[in-house]
C-alpha cells in the first residue's frame, strides 16, 4: 500500500506535473509552430523516376553494417509516394509551417554544376509545396540536409573547394524553381556533423576518418558554398521573390561544470568550436578567434608548416560576412564541461584535442533512446540567452527539437520534453526578451534515423515499417503538440 503510493508520489515526481514544469503563459500571435523531416529519411523511391545515388544510398548498400538494423532509406517512410498522407497529417496537427528537405540527388542526378536537371524531381517537390500552398501551410525548405550525391562525393566530397560551385548551380535551379512559393530557406542542416562526422569521426557518411584535417576543409568549402548561395539570392532572386535565407547549425547547450574560471572558459571554447565554427564566419566574417589561435598554434607544434585550419582570404572575408536573414538553431540536449590539462604530447591530430575540454552527462538526466541525448529543458532556455547575446539580439528560429524512444504510440515522456523544452523558449522570449518567432519539432514521423536505422523513434506519428502501405498513426504526442499550436498554451489553463 505505503509502497504503492510512494511509487506513485516518485513516478509523479519524475514525470514531472504540469503546473510544477510549464509556465502558463501564452506564445506571443506571431510565433509559428512547425515540424521537420529530411528527404533521405523519408522519402524512399531512391531509384525512382531518374533519381541519382547519394553517398546514404552509396554507405547502406555497399556496407550495411555500418548502420545498427542494417536497414536504409530505400522506401523510409515513402512519401516520394505518399506527401498527400504527410500534407494530411500537417493539417490534422494545425503546424503553420512544414520544414523539409530537397534531395540534391532527384533534382540534379549527377550534382554537377552544368549537369542536365532532373523534370521529375522538380514534379515532386512542386506537388508537395502546392499541396502545402493549398492546405495554408508554409514551407521552409532546407537545401542540403546530409545527402550529398554520390558523384560529387568521388570528387572527394565538401573537402573539395569545387563544392562550392556545384551548390550555387544546384541552389540557383532551386531558387528558380520553387521561390514563388518557398519564402524561407536554409542552405545547410548541422553543418558540424556532416564535416566532423562525415569526414572528421566516420559516424555519418562518407564516413571518413580525418578529423583535424579534412573535417577542417570540408567546413571551409561548406561555409564559402553558404555564402555563395546565399548572394546568388541576393543578386538574382531576392528583389522579385522578397524571401528569406538561413543556415541551421546545431550545438549542446554546454555548462560549465564548475564555477572556475577554466570550466567557464572551457564551456564558452566548446560553443565556439561547435556553433560559433559556422555561426561566427556568417555573422561576424571569420572561424571563432579561439579556434584560428589554438589550431595555429597546435599545428606549429607539430610541424605543419602552416595551420591546419584554412584561411579565409580578406575577400571572403566580407563576402562571407552578413549572409543570413535570421539565425537558426537545432538543439536537444546539454553537457557539462570541465577544463582539461593542456596536452603536452602534440601527436595526436584531431578536432578532439585541438578543442581539449571533458564533457559529460549528470547522471540524474534522464535518457532517451538515443546515446547522445538527455532530457535537460533548462539547457534550451541558457542557449537561446547566450545566442541572442553572442550574436546581437537576431530574429531566432529553432528549426529542431526533440526527443528519442523506442515506440509506442502512449508517448507521455515525449509530451513532457516538448511541454518542458518549449515552456524554457517561452520562458526566454517572455521573461529574458531573446526574438524566437519559430518552434520546429523534430520529427512529423518516425523515419530512418541515420546510423540507428529504425531503431530510435522521434516522430509525433508512427510508420508501420513492416507494411508496404507505410501506414502512419498519430501518438499521444501529436494530440498534444497541436493543442499546443491552437490553444499557444502549455498546461490546461492559460493566464
Ligand atoms: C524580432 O525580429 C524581427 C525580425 O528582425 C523583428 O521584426 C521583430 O521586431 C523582433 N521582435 C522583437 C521582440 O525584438
Ligand atoms: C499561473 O501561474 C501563476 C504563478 O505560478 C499562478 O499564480 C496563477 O494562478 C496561474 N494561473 C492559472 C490560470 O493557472
Amino acid at each position: 500500500m505505503y509502497a504503492d503510493l510512494f511509487l506513485t508520489l516518485l513516478f509523479s515526481v519524475l514525470l514531472c506535473k504540469e503546473a510544477t514544469c510549464a509556465t502558463n503563459q501564452t506564445f506571443p500571435n506571431y510565433f509559428k509552430f512547425g515540424v521537420a523531416t529530411a528527404s533521405y529519411q523519408v522519402e524512399g523511391a531512391w531509384n525512382e523516376d531518374g533519381k541519382g545515388e547519394n553517398i546514404w544510398d552509396h554507405l547502406c548498400h555497399t556496407n550495411p553494417d555500418f548502420v545498427d538494423d542494417r536497414s536504409n532509406g530505400d522506401i523510409a517512410c515513402d512519401s516520394y509516394h505518399k506527401y498527400k498522407d504527410d500534407v494530411a497529417m500537417l493539417k490534422d496537427l494545425g503546424v503553420d509551417f512544414y520544414r523539409f528537405s530537397l534531395s540534391w540527388s532527384r533534382l540534379i542526378p549527377l550534382g554537377l554544376a552544368g549537369s542536365p536537371v532532373n523534370q521529375a524531381g522538380i514534379d515532386y517537390y512542386k506537388n508537395l509545396i502546392q499541396e502545402l500552398v493549398n492546405n495554408n501551410i508554409e514551407p521552409l525548405v532546407t537545401i542540403f540536409h546530409w545527402d550529398l550525391p554520390e558523384t560529387l562525393q568521388e570528387y572527394g566530397g565538401f573537402p573539395n573547394p569545387e563544392i562550392e560551385e556545384h551548390f550555387a548551380y544546384y541552389a540557383r535551379v532551386v531558387f528558380k524553381n520553387f521561390g514563388d512559393s518557398v519564402k524561407y530557406w536554409l542552405t545547410f542542416n548541422e553543418p558540424l556533423q556532416t564535416c566532423h562526422e562525415g569526414y572528421g569521426i566516420g559516424f555519418t557518411a562518407p564516413g571518413y576518418k580525418s578529423s583535424g584535417l579534412a573535417e577542417y576543409k570540408c567546413t571551409h568549402t561548406l561555409i564559402k558554398a553558404h555564402a555563395r548561395a546565399y548572394h546568388v539570392y541576393d543578386e538574382e532572386f531576392r528583389t522579385q521573390q522578397q524571401g528569406y535565407v538561413g543556415i541551421a547549425p546545431d550545438t549542446y547547450w554546454y555548462e560549465p561544470a564548475s564555477g572556475s574560471v577554466s570550466d567557464q572558459e572551457a564551456a564558452e571554447r566548446a560553443l565556439q568550436f561547435t556553433y560559433g565554427w559556422f555561426a561566427n564566419p556568417i555573422f561576424n566574417g571569420n572561424y571563432p578567434s579561439v579556434m584560428i589561435e589554438r589550431i595555429d598554434e597546435r599545428s606549429k607544434l607539430q610541424g605543419f608548416a602552416s595551420s591546419r585550419l584554412p584561411k579565409f582570404t580578406d575577400e571572403e572575408v566580407e563576402y562571407i560576412k552578413g549572409t543570413h536573414d535570421f539565425l537558426a538553431i537545432n538543439a536537444y540536449s546539454t553537457l557539462y564541461v570541465q577544463a582539461k590539462e593542456e596536452e603536452v604530447d602534440t601527436a595526436v591530430i584531431s578536432y578532439d584535442s585541438d578543442l581539449n575540454v571533458d564533457t559529460f552527462f549528470d547522471d540524474s538526466w534522464e535518457e532517451s533512446a538515443s546515446s547522445w541525448l538527455r532530457v535537460v529543458p533548462w539547457g534550451m532556455r541558457k542557449l537561446l540567452n547566450w545566442l541572442s547575446k553572442t550574436y546581437n539580439h537576431p530574429e531566432i528560429f529553432i528549426t529542431e527539437n526533440g526527443v528519442s524512444d523506442t515506440g509506442g504510440l502512449n508517448d507521455d515522456r515525449r509530451i513532457n520534453y516538448y511541454r518542458e523544452y518549449l515552456s524554457n523558449v517561452l520562458e526566454a522570449i517572455l521573461d529574458d526578451g531573446v526574438n524566437v518567432t519559430r518552434y520546429t519539432a523534430w520529427s512529423l514521423m518516425d523515419n530512418f534515423e541515420w546510423a540507428r536505422g529504425y531503431t530510435e523513434k522521434y516522430g509525433l506519428y508512427s510508420v508501420n515499417f513492416d507494411d508496404p502501405g507505410r501506414p502512419r498513426t498519430s501518438k499521444a504526442s501529436a494530440s498534444y503538440y497541436s493543442s499546443v499550436i491552437s490553444s499557444k498554451c502549455l498546461v490546461d489553463n492559460c493566464e
